[in-house]
């Protein structure tokens, strides 16, 4: 499975301790890329639960549709 994740932020965002979850006491930061708190987890990775592991997505819209896998300038030497 691979992801196709765009994103337009120029800089990091620093933790700060507001930033702990006030029940569970941790921060969950996202690796899937498509949450709308990012960096912060907000539960749509659920949305990928069913990913199939040979194809490539791009989630747009509020859709997902399988596309063909990129191959980036690394992969093709
Ligand atoms: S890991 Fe991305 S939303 Fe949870």
């Amino acid at each position: 499975m691979t992801r196709l994740v765009e994103l337009d932020a120029t800089g990091p965002r620093k933790l700060s301790p507001e930033d702990l979850d006030d029940e569970k006491g941790d921060v969950a930061v996202c690796q899937c890329g498509l949450s709308d708190s990012f960096p912060f987890c907000d539960g749509s990775h659920r949305r990928t639960a069913d990913e199939d592991a040979d194809e490539t997505y791009v989630y747009e819209n509020g859709e997902r549709r399988v596309v063909d896998r990129v191959v980036t300038d690394d992969e093709s030497e």
